[in-house]
């Protein structure tokens, strides 16, 4: 089948402001929005820059708006697509070049609520135990693959870039509901302040948006909930 595809460029040695570019190619319509950006890399523009790993949604890098909705490009088919295809880099970050953007803040607020166990009692001969009804409490939340698709749907982080964002919660939530992590105290104060939970409006699109199928919403919910009770 043919295909119209539009992706923003920009090129900051180059362009003062992103333009749009289109390209007609011949696909399959199970091949993948991935697919498509690689033929137009590999066969019409080798300069088109955008982030990609796995190609098969593990690695969380290949997130940009795809038809007005931020997905993996990795994960998305053309067939499932109306046309012309239109593929712009994620909202509310900075544009590095083309479809790739600046992530440090993302990253910054990530590594700001502690994404690792603390606990500092001695070490237990075996592993530390854990019953499944305690595993099962953060399930969900540890399917979580940082691709940012949550946090670039989220209007409140658009309008206030010191959110830090719903995908920064869900990592918070993996840990703050582990029976074998100290550290929930920490960072529900963390979440407690300026630019955490409270920025949230409950919007849904974070929960729309997950490739993952992670109940966002939901999990930015309970870490409100333990932060007005005191209690995980
Ligand atoms: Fe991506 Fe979902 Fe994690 Fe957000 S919660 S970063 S959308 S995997
Ligand atoms: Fe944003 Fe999701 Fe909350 S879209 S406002 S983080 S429910
Ligand atoms: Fe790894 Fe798409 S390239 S998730």
């Amino acid at each position: 089948m043919q295909v119209t595809l539009r992706i923003k460029r920009y090129n900051p040695e180059r362009d003062r402001e992103a333009r749009w570019e289109e390209y007609q190619l011949e696909a399959e319509p199970t091949d993948r929005v991935l697919d498509l950006l690689n033929k137009v890399k590999w066969e019409v523009d080798g300069t088109l820059a955008y982030r990609r790993s796995c190609a098969h949604g593990i690695c969380g890098s290949d997130a940009m708006v795809i038809n007005g909705k931020a997905r993996l490009a990795c994960k998305t088919l053309v067939k499932d697509l109306r046309q012309p295809i239109t593929v712009e880099p994620m909202y509310g970050f900075r544009v590095k070049k083309d479809l790739i953007v600046d992530f440090e803040g993302f990253f910054a607020a990530y590594r700001s609520i502690k994404p690792y166990l603390i606990n500092d009692d001695p070490e237990p001969d075996r592993e530390r135990l854990q019953s499944p009804e305690d595993r099962e409490r953060f399930d969900d939340t540890t399917k979580c693959i940082l691709c940012g698709c949550c946090t670039t749907s989220c209007p409140s982080f658009w309008a206030n870039p010191e959110y830090v964002g719903p995908a920064t919660i869900v990592n918070a939530h993996r840990f703050i509901f582990d029976s074998r992590d100290k550290g929930a105290a920490e960072r529900l104060r963390i979440l407690n302040a300026r630019g955490g939970v409270w920025r949230c409006r409950t919007i849904f699109n974070c929960t729309e948006a997950c490739p993952r199928g992670i109940e966002v919403t939901r999990a930015i919910q309970e870490v409100k909930r333990a932060i007005l009770l005191g209690q995980r």
